[in-house]
C-alpha cells in the first residue's frame, strides 16, 4: 500500500464557518483542539455564487496559524492568482477541474509548483466525473472530492460521490484524497471506509460547543478499520 494511502487521517476545519471578526481566536480554538490543517475556502462570486476572502486575508491567517493552510480555490481563474495565494502562505493549493482540464490544467499545476506551494490539488464538483482528471493523476498531490455543491457551508453530504475514491485508486492515484462538504460524525465513517484521508469540516467543528471534542470524535471515526 502506498504511504499516503495508509497515512493517518487529517482533520481540516474550514474557517468558512468561523466568526470572521474574531478569526485569530477561532483559529486558536481549533488548533489547540487538534486540527491538522486549516481549510480556507476562497470564492470569487463567479465560479460559485458566493464571495469570501482574498490573498491579504490568507496572509493574515498565515501569520497567526500554527498548522498548514489548505487553500481551496473556488475561482474561475486560478492561473491569475497562483502566485498571490502561494505567497500568502498556502501549503496545499487546490483548483477546480471544471475551470481547467488537459493542457490548461497542466499549466495551472506548473504555475502552482513554480510559485512554491508544497502540495497541488485538484477538486471535483459532485457532477464532475473523475475521468476528467485521469491524465493528471501522476502530477498532483491531492484530489479534493466535493460532497456538496460548492459555495456554502452547512449543506447535506452527498454519499453518491464516494465511489470516486475507488476509481482514483484503481487508476493508480496514491496521493491524498480529501472529502469536503457535510462531513460530520454521521458521514465521516463512510468516507473513511471509502479511503478518504483528509476530512474537511466546517459547521461540524465550528458549530460545536466543544470543538476539541468534535475534532477528536471525527479523528476517531475517520480511522479506517
Ligand atoms: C463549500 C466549502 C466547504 C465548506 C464545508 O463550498 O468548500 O469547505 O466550508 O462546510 P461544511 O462542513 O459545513 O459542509
Ligand atoms: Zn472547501
Amino acid at each position: 500500500m502506498p504511504a499516503s494511502t495508509a497515512a493517518k487521517p487529517l482533520i481540516a476545519p474550514s474557517i468558512l464557518s468561523a466568526d470572521f471578526a474574531r478569526l485569530a481566536d477561532e483559529i486558536g480554538t481549533v488548533e489547540s483542539g487538534g486540527a491538522d490543517w486549516l481549510h480556507v475556502d476562497v470564492m470569487d462570486g463567479h465560479f460559485v455564487p458566493n464571495l469570501t476572502i482574498g490573498p491579504p486575508v490568507v496572509a493574515s491567517v498565515h501569520k497567526v496559524a500554527r498548522v498548514p493552510l489548505d487553500v481551496h480555490l473556488m475561482i474561475t481563474d486560478p492561473l491569475r492568482y497562483a502566485k498571490d495565494y502561494a505567497q500568502a502562505g498556502a501549503h496545499v493549493l487546490t483548483f477546480h477541474a471544471e475551470v481547467a482540464a488537459g493542457a490548461k490544467a497542466r499549466e495551472v499545476i506548473r504555475a502552482f509548483r513554480g510559485a512554491g506551494v508544497a502540495k497541488v490539488g485538484v477538486a471535483l464538483n459532485p457532477s464532475t466525473v473523475p475521468e476528467t482528471i485521469g491524465d493528471l493523476l501522476g502530477e498532483i498531490d491531492l484530489v479534493l472530492v466535493m460532497s456538496v455543491f460548492p459555495g456554502f457551508g452547512g449543506q447535506r453530504f452527498m454519499p453518491e460521490v464516494l465511489p470516486k475514491i475507488a476509481w482514483l485508486r484503481a487508476h493508480g492515484f496514491d496521493g491524498l484524497v480529501e472529502m469536503d462538504g457535510g462531513i460530520n460524525a454521521d458521514t465521516a465513517p463512510a468516507c473513511a471506509q471509502a479511503g478518504c484521508q483528509v476530512f474537511v469540516a466546517g459547521s461540524a467543528v465550528f458549530g460545536a460547543k466543544d470543538r476539541a471534542g468534535a475534532i477528536a470524535n471525527l479523528r476517531r471515526l475517520s480511522a479506517r478499520n
